[in-house]
């Protein structure tokens, strides 16, 4: 693999001198029409320093949340040219047929590393064994892939299994504190993008937690997509349907901005001092706004920092290094009584 690399960098650098011998070309082409071409008007032969550079294409989700903007964020504030990295940066709007293609015109680059954040779990093994059979490594970020873990070098993110237990831990006891430990708790819950780890480990600890609790009943399942415009939507259509759940189990940040905004439409009060308890995930800034608000009643941190993780994942593969092939990052949760607007500003997310 080493000596492959090698080989790909003195590539590199000879697709460079062929780039300049082409400019170089075009230079004295336009110099005929203008008074001739001499040695000095052939741009200066400088040490190649692109050739030096690692190429990272990185295929991103999207942009459905505040959550995806920070991770975009934190990938190219980390893959700059003056870290030594040329990014390729490719948006999927959420599409996984979009990230394929990206995968496929990565290894046609013949980039150093394939960096990808899936949409979803499922579908990734064929895309995944080009990259192999083009001897090109594979970082998975965020949430997993469903794959032979021969497929892909490493995987970095947060365990969502474990952030859900966290909102349903909390709630059980904070139900006990406020002695409704027998009273029926109708649950409303808002699902992120069907198949993606976040959405699946959440919505996994959920169920567990309604069927373990006996006076815990879910009203429904609906369809938030990760997003506030459709939280809204379908947290409005349910609540027009009738019944006031107790609780709003929101997969994310964006989706819980949707349904408080559903909530305020209706008149509906929540969080500390209302009526509806509001469970959230991701902690970013707009999330811990509205939780220091007592808006809602809990934030599960998710955090989206993993432009440093990748970078010492490839770091070590440099250095002829087999990295630990899932890191999780380690997470907490916040509660309104905990928050300062000096922590939130501090935060990078
Ligand atoms: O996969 C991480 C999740 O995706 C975050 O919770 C959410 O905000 C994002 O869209």
């Amino acid at each position: 693999m080493k000596e492959y690399r090698k080989f790909r960098k003195i590539n590199q650098a000879e697709k460079k001198e062929k780039r300049h011998l082409a400019l170089a070309f075009l230079v004295c082409a336009a110099m005929l029409f203008t008074g001739g071409c001499t040695s000095e008007n052939v741009p200066e032969e400088t040490e190649d320093d692109t050739a030096k550079l690692t190429v990272v294409g990185f295929s991103e989700v999207g942009a459905e949340s505040d959550w995806r903007v920070a991770n975009t964020e934190s990938m190219k504030a980390t893959f700059t040219e003056a870290n030594g990295y040329e990014l390729l940066f490719d948006d999927a709007k959420q599409k996984q047929e979009n990230q394929i293609a990206a995968i496929r015109n990565f290894i046609l680059q013949e980039v150093d590393y394939i960096v990808v954040a899936p949409v979803v779990e499922d579908g990734w093994e064929g895309v995944l064994q080009e990259a192999k059979d083009a001897d090109i490594p594979v970082i998975v970020v965020d949430r997993m892939v469903k794959a032979d873990e021969d497929l892909f070098a490493a995987w970095v993110g947060s365990d969502f299994y474990e952030e859900g237990q966290k909102a349903t831990a909390w709630l059980e006891n904070y139900l006990k504190e406020q002695g409704r430990v027998h009273e029926r708790i109708d649950i409303l819950h808002v699902q992120g993008t069907e198949g993606s780890s976040a959405q699946i480990g959440r919505t996994k600890s959920l169920m567990e937690a309604v069927e373990s609790h006996g006076s815990w009943r879910l009203l429904g399942s609906v369809q938030g997509e990760f997003t506030q415009a459709k939280t809204y939507e379908v947290v409005r259509d349910a609540l027009d349907k009738g019944s006031i759940p107790d609780v709003i189990y929101c997969e994310n940040d964006n989706s819980m901005l949707g349904a408080l905004q559903a909530l305020d439409e209706k008149k509906i009060s929540h969080g500390v001092d209302g009526r509806v308890i509001v469970i959230s995930f991701d902690a970013s800034k707009p999330g811990l706004e509205e939780c220091k608000a007592g808006r809602i009643n809990l934030d599960v941190e998710c955090n989206p920092d993993h432009g440093p993780r990748v970078e010492a994942i490839i770091e070590q593969i440099e250095a002829g290094k087999t990295p630990e092939k899932y890191c999780y990052v380690e997470e907490t949760c916040f509660r309104p009584e905990e928050l300062t607007q000096e922590f939130i500003d501090s935060r990078k997310y």
